[in-house]
């Protein structure tokens, strides 16, 4: 399986490109301007200030639920998701490659050392005790150049262990990801017998690879996704609707029910569908 933003919408995480749409909204920072602007760097952080709370606290819904319970009846083999939110891994799957990394850590662009997104969070108040009660206050007639030069005062974390810069442990715009994690799913996507694209408009080049590479071996594509992808006119079969509706309709053809499925002793896998 291969899984984009749409999977955790439901989550209350929201995508970059809805429906109708295979264009950006936002304009997310760039790997090339997080390393060479200190400024770039502290507008990162004291936004993310804000918004990490919402995603520490965000829970896996019922398609990751149904991905790892389908994962565990052997139904579906390994994930690679290009989500950045772990909740792949919070609903019970273990076999996921985060393709992008994950916001629960941040690195030191220095000396590469690792820091628990939780911990540093507690650092970045501490050195910024007004910066939450003063951005509430604003936030409702969003009064930009006032948020503005709250956000010069922004005192930007540092590495614990040399000082250095951090960033999210994260693949930002216009950063590679490592070899070694593109070459650990390529050989996922050489084992597998399909590839499932759940929730990607897959306009990101690091997912849709592995579908030009699926459609250049033969192995068949599925798409569940609710609007269009860069990739509908390489699939096999293409489904449109919402995930909460299409994978329990996946789950009801292929494995066992969700509620039954952990309780019960397993059974002879019902090979009808
Ligand atoms: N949750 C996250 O970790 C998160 C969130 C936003 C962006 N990102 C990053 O940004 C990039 C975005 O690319 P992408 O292809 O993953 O996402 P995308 O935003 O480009 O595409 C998401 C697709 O999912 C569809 N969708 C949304 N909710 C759905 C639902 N409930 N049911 C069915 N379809 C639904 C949308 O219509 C859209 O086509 C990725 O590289 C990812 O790393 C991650
Ligand atoms: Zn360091």
């Amino acid at each position: 399986m291969l899984t984009g933003a749409g999977i955790s919408t439901d989550s209350g995480i929201p995508d970059y490109r809805g429906p109708d749409a295979l264009q950006r909204r936002g304009n997310p920072i760039s790997y090339q301007d997080f390393r060479r602007s200190s400024a770039a760097r502290r507008r990162y952080w004291a936004r993310s200030a804000l918004g990490w709370p919402h995603i520490a606290a965000a829970q896996p819904n019922l398609a990751h639920r149904i991905v790892a319970e389908l994962q565990r009846q052997g139904i579906f083999g390994p994930v690679v998701t290009q989500n950045v939110d772990k909740l792949h891994q919070a609903a019970g799957s273990n076999a996921v490659i985060d393709l992008h990394g994950t916001l629960a850590e941040a690195i030191c662009l220095t000396c590469g050392a690792l820091e628990a997104r939780s911990a540093l969070q507690r650092r970045i108040l501490e050195a910024n005790p007004d910066w939450f009660t003063e951005t509430r206050a604003i936030a409702p007639d969003g009064d930009i150049e006032l948020h503005q030069d709250y956000e010069a005062a922004f005192r930007a974390p540092e590495c614990l262990h040399c000082g250095g810069p951090l960033k999210p442990n994260v693949v930002l715009f216009g950063e590679n990801v490592p070899r070694e994690r593109v070459d650990r799913a390529f050989r996922l996507l050489s084992a597998a017998g399909c590839l499932v694209a759940v929730g990607s408009s897959l306009t990101v080049f690091s997912g849709y690879r592995f579908v030009l590479e699926a459609h250049e071996r033969g192995v068949p594509v599925v798409i569940l996704n609710d609007g269009l992808t860069r990739a509908d006119a390489l699939c096999t079969i293409k489904v449109t609707g919402r995930l909460s509706d299409l994978l329990p309709a996946l789950q009801a053809r292929l494995g066992r029910p969700l509620e039954t499925s952990t309780e019960k002793p397993r059974q002879t896998k019902d090979t009808t569908a």
